[in-house]
C-alpha cells in the first residue's frame, strides 16, 4: 500500500480575470489572467489521497460526502497524472493499477464565488502529484479540473497563460512575483451571500461566448494591454496603477455577462454599494488606495496595502453594521484604528443589518503544500470522520 499523502492549497482571487474559453473539453482560455494567491492560514482546501491494492475502485469524499467520481473534470486530473507519472517513469505499472481514495475539504463556503473550486482541485493535483512523484508542472492538470485552479499552483503573484497549442501544452501558470515581494499587500473579502450561484462560470462563459460582442474586443484589445501593464505594476509595487487596472477589469467582466443574451448578474445591491463606497474613499484619499474585484458570485475581494486595513475596516462596519460584531472581522488579527465620525458619516450611510455577512482578513500567500500529518484518510484508506 502506499502512504497516505496530504496537501494543503490557496484560493487564489483574479484582478484580470479568466472569461470564456477557446476548447472546453481541455478547458483552454480566451485570454490571459492574472491572480493573487491567498494565504493557507486563513483559506484553504485539504485533500489526502492513497492508493492500495486491496480498494475495488476510486472513491472521494468531498466536506464529508461521499461524491461520484465518474465526473469527467475529475477523471482527467487522475488520467493526466497517471500519464505524466509513466512518462517520467516514476512508478510502475503495478503501483498506477491500483485504485485510489481521496477525501477533501474546505474551510470557507463552497460554491459561493469564493473561488472554492481552484483550491480544490489544485490541492487535488498537487496530492496526486506526491503520490505518483510526478515532478513537473502540474498547473495544465489542475487546469483540466476547473480552469482557475491552474492559478492556484503557484504562490504568490500568478499568470495564467492562454497560450495557442490546440493541445493545451503551453496554457500553463507561470509566477510573476512571489508570495514575499509585495509583503504588505492584503485582501478583504466581503461575503455578501452564501448561497449557490445562479448560473455556473462554465455556463455563462458559453453563452457570452456565444452572444457577446464586448466580449471580443475584451480579449483582442482590453486584455493583453492590462496584463502587460498589471505585471509592471506588481513587480514595480505601484499600488495606485494595480488597483485601477483591477477595478476597471473587474467592472468590464461585469459587463460581458450583462453583453450575454439572454444576460446574467453575479453582482447584487449590495455589490454595487461596495463599489460606490470604494470609489468614495479613494476619491476622499486622492488616489486609489483600495481596489474591489467580483468573481461570478456577489462577494467582493478587495485589495488594500496593510496601512489601509483599520480604516477601511472601520468604514466597512459604520455602512454595514452586524448584529454579530464580535464575529465580524475574521482570519488575520487588525490593529485598531479609525476615521472620525464626521468623515465616516460624509463617506457613507449606515445600511440594513447583516448585509455583509462576515468579513475574511487575509493577505498573499505561498502556493500548495504537503503536511505530514492531521491526514482525512486513515490507515484503512477511509475518511478519518467516518
Ligand atoms: C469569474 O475556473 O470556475 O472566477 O474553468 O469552467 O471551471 P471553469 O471556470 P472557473 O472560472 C472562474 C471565473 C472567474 C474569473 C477568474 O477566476 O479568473
Amino acid at each position: 500500500m502506499s502512504d497516505i499523502f496530504t496537501v494543503i492549497a490557496p484560493v487564489n482571487i483574479a484582478v484580470i480575470k479568466y472569461w470564456g474559453k477557446r476548447d472546453e473539453e481541455l478547458i483552454l482560455p480566451l485570454n490571459d489572467s492574472v491572480s493573487a494567491t491567498l494565504d493557507t492560514s486563513v483559506m484553504c482546501a485539504k485533500t489526502s489521497v492513497c492508493a492500495r491494492p486491496d480498494f475495488n475502485e476510486d472513491e472521494i469524499w468531498l466536506n464529508g460526502k461521499k461524491e461520484s467520481f465518474s465526473n469527467p473534470r475529475l477523471q482527467n486530473c487522475l488520467r493526466e497524472i497517471k500519464s505524466r507519472a509513466t512518462a517520467e517513469k516514476t512508478v510502475d505499472d503495478t503501483f498506477l493499477s491500483w485504485k485510489v481514495h481521496v477525501c477533501s475539504q474546505n474551510n470557507f463556503p463552497t460554491a459561493a464565488g469564493l473561488a472554492s473550486s481552484a483550491a480544490g482541485y489544485a490541492c487535488l493535483v498537487t496530492a496526486l502529484a506526491k503520490l505518483y512523484k510526478v515532478k513537473s508542472d502540474v498547473s495544465s492538470i489542475a487546469r483540466l479540473g476547473s480552469g482557475s485552479a491552474c492559478r492556484s499552483v503557484y504562490g504568490g503573484f500568478v499568470r495564467w497563460h492562454a497560450g495557442t497549442n490546440p493541445d493545451g501544452s503551453d496554457s500553463i501558470a507561470t509566477q510573476i512575483a512571489d508570495a514575499k515581494h509585495w509583503p504588505e499587500m492584503r485582501a478583504l473579502i466581503l461575503v455578501v451571500g452564501e448561497s449557490k450561484k445562479k448560473v455556473s462560470s462554465t455556463k455563462g462563459m458559453r453563452v457570452s461566448m456565444a452572444t457577446s460582442d464586448l466580449i471580443k474586443h475584451r480579449v483582442e484589445y482590453c486584455v493583453p494591454k492590462r496584463t502587460e501593464e498589471i505585471i509592471k505594476a506588481i513587480k514595480e509595487k505601484n499600488f495606485a496603477q494595480f488597483a485601477e487596472i483591477t477595478m476597471k477589469d473587474s467592472n468590464q467582466f461585469h459587463s460581458i455577462c450583462l453583453d450575454s443574451y439572454p444576460p446574467f448578474v453575479y453582482m447584487t445591491d449590495v455589490s454595487h454599494y461596495i463599489v460606490e463606497l470604494v470609489h468614495k474613499y479613494n476619491d476622499f484619499c486622492g488616489e486609489p488606495k483600495v481596489a474591489y474585484t467580483f468573481d461570478a458570485g456577489p462577494n467582493a475581494c478587495l485589495y488594500l496595502l496593510e496601512d489601509e486595513v483599520p480604516t477601511v475596516i472601520s468604514l466597512i462596519k459604520h455602512a454595514f453594521p452586524s448584529s454579530t460584531p464580535d464575529r465580524f472581522i475574521t482570519g488575520l488579527d487588525i490593529e485598531e484604528g479609525s476615521l472620525s465620525s464626521e468623515v465616516l458619516n460624509n463617506l457613507a450611510q449606515p445600511q440594513a443589518k447583516d448585509l455583509i455577512k462576515y468579513v475574511i482578513h487575509t493577505k498573499v500567500g505561498e502556493g500548495p503544500t504537503e503536511v505530514n500529518s492531521g491526514h482525512l484518510l486513515s490507515e484503512d484508506g477511509l475518511p478519518v470522520e467516518l
